[in-house]
């Protein structure tokens, strides 16, 4: 089976790491990947949204199962793109299509779908500048912290949580006059919910669902959480508030209704569900969707899936995922991920990456690196995650803060304190 898998992070090389240990593969590609992944496969100089250079590459490698990692190519329609054309139609894409994708593409569009199919989550209005004084009366009937998010994609940024009323309605105006573009010209404020996040990942062939390994990561940038928010500083697996009677609360209430909940409207979804879980009071609510798997918890999330990862995706291709079974290693997995100085704000690229040969125990995933002459650079905000197992969440985490300090640029930093509160 040749497999062609997009994108060019952490995630994608995580999942490429494990795709390539899998018996059933001949060939693995990445377009268009990172040094991490050409450790794997081979890297196609092709972007993950450029459609038209997909289409050729997947015919001249003979490509049987695309792998969708990021959002961004299935929010423009990469699915739609490969199901349309006659030449591609032999091809299997794992990820949901354009519509599927507005689970996470559109606020909005998700909490409709939790409230159509009574999915525990937050109370919610939805407002546009034609309805921005309702918005100011639903506020005020609520009690801070008051969320606003923006309906659209907004890198991981659009979604504010403030203390001040004043504040916050002028914040909602500020929204809707286009702070955030397009993607806040409608803004969804919620009810704030207390308790501990979690992220749980399904993988689906549109009617059967396996559920993988549960993983909590680490939004903010410094250590105690706090600052600013980040693509994630780190992630543990397994997650020791996620126990067996919570886990199946979530599978009853939250991800069959979703799984259900698609097919019964007609949305083909065969892909990844991330669902971004909050537990109050012992109960499940589900915070956001994602239509792809998390960064960094894949980078934890492979390390304990223990089954063969392309047959589970071949179940998806074949519509036959129920056949297939999901076996979870017992050992601790976590990661530690190494940023450029300045993130999440301005940062520098092109920092010599040195110390890689030093490691020892752990498992390095390239996300935000390039090769430049002989010399690993970095090449974004998020440049590593240091992934290790363990027969403990403690002795893992040793193995990748030792191994995170091995790993020297200028301006390295890391925070030291990932899985801790656990
Ligand atoms: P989202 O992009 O919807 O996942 O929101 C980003 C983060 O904001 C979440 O991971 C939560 O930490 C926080 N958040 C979002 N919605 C709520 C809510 N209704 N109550 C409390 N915290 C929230
Ligand atoms: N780590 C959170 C995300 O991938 O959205």
């Amino acid at each position: 089976m040749n497999i062609l898998l997009l994108g060019s992070g952490g995630r994608e090389h995580a999942l490429a790491w494990k795709i390539a240990q899998s018996p059933k593969l001949s060939k693995l590609y990445i377009a268009p990947g990172n040094p991490g992944t050409s450790q794997v496969g081979t890297n196609l100089a092709i972007a993950a949204d450029n459609f038209p250079a997909l289409k050729q590459a997947a015919l001249e490698y003979k490509i049987d199962i695309v792998v969708v990692g990021p959002e961004d190519p299935l929010v423009k329609g990469v699915v739609n793109f490969f199901a349309e054309d006659a030449d591609l139609k032999n091809i299997a894409v794992v990820g949901p299509d354009r519509v599927g994708a507005q689970l996470e593409g559109s606020k909005d569009f998700s909490k409709q779908f939790m409230f159509r199919h009574n999915i525990p989550t937050a109370g919610y209005l939805s407002v546009t500048e034609q309805n921005i004084e309702k918005g100011i009366s639903f506020l005020k009937s609520l009690k801070a912290p008051y969320v606003l998010k923006a309906d659209g994609l907004a890198a991981g940024k659009g979604v504010l949580i403030l203390n001040d009323l004043d504040e916050t309605i002028g914040e909602l105006k500020s929204m809707l006059d286009g702070k955030f573009g397009a993607a806040s010209k409608t803004v969804v404020i919620e009810e704030f919910l207390s308790g501990i996040e979690c992220s749980v990942f399904v993988i689906t062939d549109g009617k059967n669902y396996k559920i993988l390994p549960e993983a909590k990561d680490y939004k903010r940038i410094g250590e105690g959480d706090k600052g600013l928010n980040t693509g994630g500083m780190g992630a543990v697996s397994p997650v020791p508030f996620a126990d067996a009677e919570f886990m199946q609360k979530v599978e009853n209430r939250i991800i069959r209704p979703t799984v259900e909940g698609l097919y019964n409207e007609g949305i083909v979804y065969k892909g990844f569900i991330f669902f971004g879980l909050i537990k109050v009071d012992g109960e499940p609510y589900t915070i956001e969707y994602n239509a792809r798997m998390g960064d960094p918890e894949t980078e934890v999330v492979m390390l304990r899936l223990k089954s063969d990862f392309v047959d589970l995706l071949e179940g998806v291709a074949q519509g036959n995922l129920n056949e297939k079974t999901v076996e979870f290693d017992d050992r601790s997995a976590v990661t530690v991920v190494l940023v450029s100085g300045g993130y999440p704000e301005t940062f520098e690229k092109g920092k010599v990456i040195t110390g890689l040969e030093e490691v020892e125990g752990s498992i390095v995933f390239h996300a935000g690196t390039t090769s430049k002459d002989d010399d690993i650079v970095t090449s974004g905000g998020r440049v590593m995650a240091v992934s290790s197992y363990g027969s403990s969440k403690a002795d893992a985490l040793a193995k990748s803060f030792s191994n995170a300090k091995k790993i020297q640029y200028e301006g390295k930093y890391f925070r030291s304190d990932i899985g801790f509160d656990l």
